[in-house]
């Protein structure tokens, strides 16, 4: 037996964080004879001294909380020992170490003193140290982002530090381990400081020096010597100034170095006075290339401008060996797309220059611009003649998150949009959850963030990511009352104005990340500590509420970017915003009332229970008619009707959003909104076969079409490249957006049936519940829980439907299998079933013929709907049905409904004995996950 994955605060050996209450340790065990844990005990050392002994605890937890009290800049050890079911032990050992937690600086903020060092300079200081070194630590605030270099070399792998929060509440500082690069004798420590979010070009309104006008940073190296001393060196006037070879660096624009610039010149710097924000320990999660990737083709586009394709659409920046060309100078702009002749494309970029400017001083050497990022799938390259494609290597870097879920198919296609979403995860959580990692926006949109936050749960650990959005949306919100900006940080945009008002969907983010992060972490510390954030927005809601428990003012972005929506200038969907802001008043009075039972709060749990049904009835009559049809004639709003449970009949419900999807030629028209819950609305509804007709199609508009169109990521708008290849438009068109992503969240719970439950979150118990469909062969999915390793393989064949489950240490499996028999194949031995089976730790295999059919021969009994969507079975008819070939063009006008036999008997085609035999024979080879959507 062993103990895995020990976290500290959902981080592995986290140095120098924020501790909020008290810290948290989970862990998993694997490669045990037993299945679940007996007891636990975790005690915690400073040192030698033990600080906190837990005893020996009998009630397994997804997560332990430790209670000691803690200083400063102090390594905690924390052992843990684990004792099984049967018996066996194992131990082990993990670290976490503090910050400066509320600790006084000794330490100034410096600034260049003139303006010569430009505008991103160097910080530094020549110092000796008499003795050998023991352990150093590096804490730096910065108003700006650094790199730090210790004689020369930089210190750590992060970029973009101290990253990007409202600067004017908190500034985060950062430590850094240099005990290997300090030496005893003469150190050099220098700090790069560049604009980054802090005084750069950033936001919606275009502004520079929102924040502050002066890159400056504060220091502190603390180091112990061998023989026990210790010394500070801190910032202060005795720094120095200087020049660096970065000409600029934007968050937007790029980097522009310059290595012919003369930096050796000191300067003197000067004592600043404090940063209005608080140094508070970090929050923000390391952003590290996290994965590389060679050049997958170079080309020369028709108007001549030489690429790389790095294959993927990728957030980071490259790293360029210049042997080959150290003479040049060159210059680089990143970009998404090529435009439909296959040239160049920025526009979508709007005014980002998302450039890399390098000015050579002749000597090769190999170069990365970690002060910016950029959002690019293609990098056109000015200044050199060819591009040997082995000097470029695409660095990707974001928050460092592990993953924890996987999904692969027997389809290439769902593959490829499994992997669109992960890589949209990938380029939109650096630092923040952000919309888009490109153009001239890259902001933390709330709505953006809260619809994907289900699948982004799936995909990664994000509870720590997540837990410094929320700090940054609970400073907003306090100094709103209650109300959440558009995007966090807000840079302080329209306080006043607009954004100083929330909108439905995106304000709900902060009932949204916490409920879902508990869901999956199992950590109640967490929901505890975002609470107040939840019950506030609740409450900023219920003020807008004007009695009649409907959210009926305000501007709300509404179904944003729905293909339904009437005016493409004002992209808000059909759906009345009403309808959308009160659905998720109900959405977010459910959530807290959950959020309040959770955490022993009674009276709020049952106030808010109340709510949620004030509010229910309240929508019921004013958006339901009394036979039950959902007032609204949209998908979305039949969506919302069943997913935040305010439908008074949902049978109806589900049945009529299946038919208006199939009245809109089996395509969906939803945006933001109604997109996120579409297919789990269908699944969870009785409608399952509709929603993986949905998902599968590769025709305009739908998931798979961006995949046929060589999408790498999500697209903001379903028509971001349009069917005729031209692009859709220009003023607001990523290719980098992971909201319509959330669809992955229905292929693990719907799909591949991993279902977190509420009343086991965790993962300490999972629903197991897959709903296959004759569309697909076979899927594999795995997802590591708190608790462990969930996965969920089935596979169709023509002997009925194959399982394999397996569930780890300590969880349970609740399986529920569908269309199964009263009896079945349970590692190959007949088992009875009814309805649900509880299994424990384990691998299982599971086998029967369903009640219906899975595996689909094709004939006059088919869905017609379903033939008429197949080339191969619609040619055939065509050359053997010469009454079918007849029919004029208009009759397929109709969405074709019920099967082929009768369809056809309506249109005057009668199928007679022989022809069905016969066709039957002939399309005996398609398999109905062959049977390609496109028109
Ligand atoms: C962003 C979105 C965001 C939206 C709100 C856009 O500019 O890119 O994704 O949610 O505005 O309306």
């Amino acid at each position: 037996m062993k103990i895995t994955n020990i976290q500290i605060d959902h981080m592995t050996e986290p140095m120098g964080f924020l501790v909020q209450d008290h810290p948290v340790v989970s862990y998993q065990i694997v490669e045990a004879q037993g299945n679940a844990q007996r007891s636990v005990r975790i005690c915690v050392y400073d040192a030698e001294t033990l600080v906190f002994d837990s005893g020996v605890l009998e009630h397994a937890q997804p997560v332990y909380v430790i209670k000691a009290p803690l200083s400063p800049r102090t390594r905690y050890e924390v052992r843990i020992a684990v004792v099984s079911d049967a018996n066996e032990e194992a131990h082990t050992a993990t670290w976490f170490e503090t910050g400066k937690m509320d600790e006084a600086w000794q330490a100034q903020w410096i600034a260049p003193a003139g303006e010569e060092t430009g505008s991103v300079p160097v910080l530094g200081k020549v110092f000796t140290l008499e003795k050998a070194v023991a352990r150093a630590r590096l804490y730096v605030g910065c108003a700006g982002i650094y790199t730090a270099s210790l004689g020369g070399v930089r210190v750590g792998d992060e970029c973009l530090t101290p990253y990007c929060n409202d600067y004017s509440a908190w500034m985060q500082i950062i430590t850094h381990d240099v005990t290997p690069q300090l030496c005893q004798g003469e150190n050099v420590l220098e700090l790069t400081v560049a604009e980054g979010w802090h005084q750069g070009r950033f936001g919606l309104q275009g502004a520079s020096k929102i924040y502050g006008d002066t890159p400056a940073v504060i220091a502190e190296l603390h180091v112990c010597f061998a023989d026990g001393t210790q010394t500070v060196l801190a910032t202060d006037a005795s720094w120095y100034a200087r020049k660096s070879c970065y000409v600029s660096a934007g968050i937007y624009d790029g980097v522009t170095l310059d290595y012919t610039r003369s930096t050796a010149e000191k300067t003197p710097v000067r004592i600043l006075p404090p940063c209005a924000g608080k140094l508070t320990d970090r929050l923000s999660l390391p952003v590290r290339v996290k994965h590389t990737l060679p050049v997958a083709n170079v080309l020369t586009t028709p108007k001549g401008e030489l690429c790389l394709d790095m294959g993927q659409n990728m957030v980071g920046w490259l790293r360029i060996d210049t042997t080959l060309f150290a003479d040049k100078d060159f210059s680089i702009r990143f970009f998404e797309v090529l435009d439909p002749e296959g040239n160049v494309y920025l526009d979508n970029l709007r005014s980002a220059k998302q450039a890399f400017v390098y000015h050579t001083d002749g000597r090769a050497r190999v170069t990365e611009p970690p002060l910016s990022f950029y959002g690019f799938r293609y990098a056109w390259v000015e200044g050199l003649d060819t591009l040997p494609r082995e000097a470029f290597t695409g660095c990707v870097a974001y928050s460092d998150m592990e993953q924890t879920g996987d999904i692969t198919t027997s389809n290439v296609w769902l593959n490829r949009l499994f992997l669109n979403a992960l890589w949209g995860q990938r380029g939109n959580f650096v630092d923040m959850p952000t919309d888009c990692p490109q153009r001239d926006e890259r902001l933390g949109w709330t709505g953006d963030a809260q619809v994907f936050c289900g699948t982004a749960n799936f995909n990664m650990n994000t509870a720590a990511f997540y837990r410094k959005y929320m700090y940054d949306l609970a400073f907003e919100q306090q100094r709103r009352n209650g109300a959440v900006p558009h995007f966090i940080p807000s840079f302080q945009d329209g306080e006043d104005g607009a954004h100083a008002r929330s909108s439905a969907a995106w304000g709900d983010a902060a009932t949204v990340i916490p409920w879902t992060t508990y869901l999956h972490s199992g950590d109640k510390t967490l929901l505890a500590r975002e609470y107040p954030a939840m019950k506030a927005w609740l409450e900023y809601i219920r003020r807008q509420d004007s009695g009649n428990r409907l959210w009926d003012s305000g501007f709300h972005f509404g179904d944003w970017l729905a293909l339904d929506t009437p005016r493409p200038e004002r992209p808000l969907g059909t759906t009345p915003s009403e309808l959308v802001a009160s659905a998720y008043y109900l959405y977010s009075a459910t959530l807290v009332s959950k959020a309040a039972a959770v955490l022993g709060y009674a009276a709020d749990a049952a106030q808010y229970a109340a709510l949620a049904q004030e509010v229910r009835t309240a929508m019921q009559r004013e958006f339901i008619t009394p036979t039950g049809r959902v007032a609204s004639d949209t998908q979305t709003a039949n969506v919302l009707a069943l997913f935040m449970a305010f439908a008074t009949d949902p049978d109806r419900t589900a049945a009529d959003l299946a038919a208006k999807i199939a009245a809109n030629s089996g395509h969906l028209n939803t945006g933001f909104v109604g997109t996120a819950y579409l297919c789990r609305a269908l699944s969870d509804h009785g409608h399952n076969e509709a929603a993986w007709n949905l998902l599968m199609r590769r025709d305009y508009p739908g998931w798979l079409y961006e995949v046929d169109k060589g999408a790498t990521t999500i697209w903001e708008r379903w028509n971001s490249i349009k069917p005729d290849g031209s692009l859709g438009d220009v003023s607001m068109n990523s290719y980098n957006h992971y909201a319509y992503g959330a669809v992955v969240e229905w292929l693990y719970r719907n799909a591949a049936g991993l279902q977190p439950l509420e009343e086991a979150p965790g993962g300490t118990c999972m629903r197991l519940s897959p709903q296959p469909s004759p569309r697909l062969e076979g899927l594999n999915a795995s997802y590591r829980a708190p608790q462990g390793l969930y996965r969920c393989e089935w596979r169709i064949a023509q002997d009925g439907l194959h399982f394999c489950f397996e569930i780890p240490f300590g969880g349970t499996g609740r399986l529920v299998l569908p269309d199964a028999p009263q009896e079945i194949l349970l590692n190959g031995e007949a088992v009875p079933y009814c309805g649900e089976l509880l299994l424990h730790k384990g691998i299982y295999t599971v086998q029967y013929m369903p009640l219906k059919p899975y595996f689909i021969a094709y004939g006059a009994e088919s869905a017609a709907a379903e033939v008429m969507e197949s080339e191969p079975m619609k040619r055939w008819l065509q050359e053997q049905l010469p009454a079918f070939a007849a029919l004029p063009h208009y009759v397929f006008l109709e969405p074709p409904t019920g099967t082929l036999r009768a369809y056809l008997a309506g249109l005057g085609v009668e199928i007679s004995d022989e022809t069905a035999a016969a066709m039957r024979q002939a399309w005996a080879g398609i398999r109905s996950w062959d049977v390609g959507f496109v028109s």
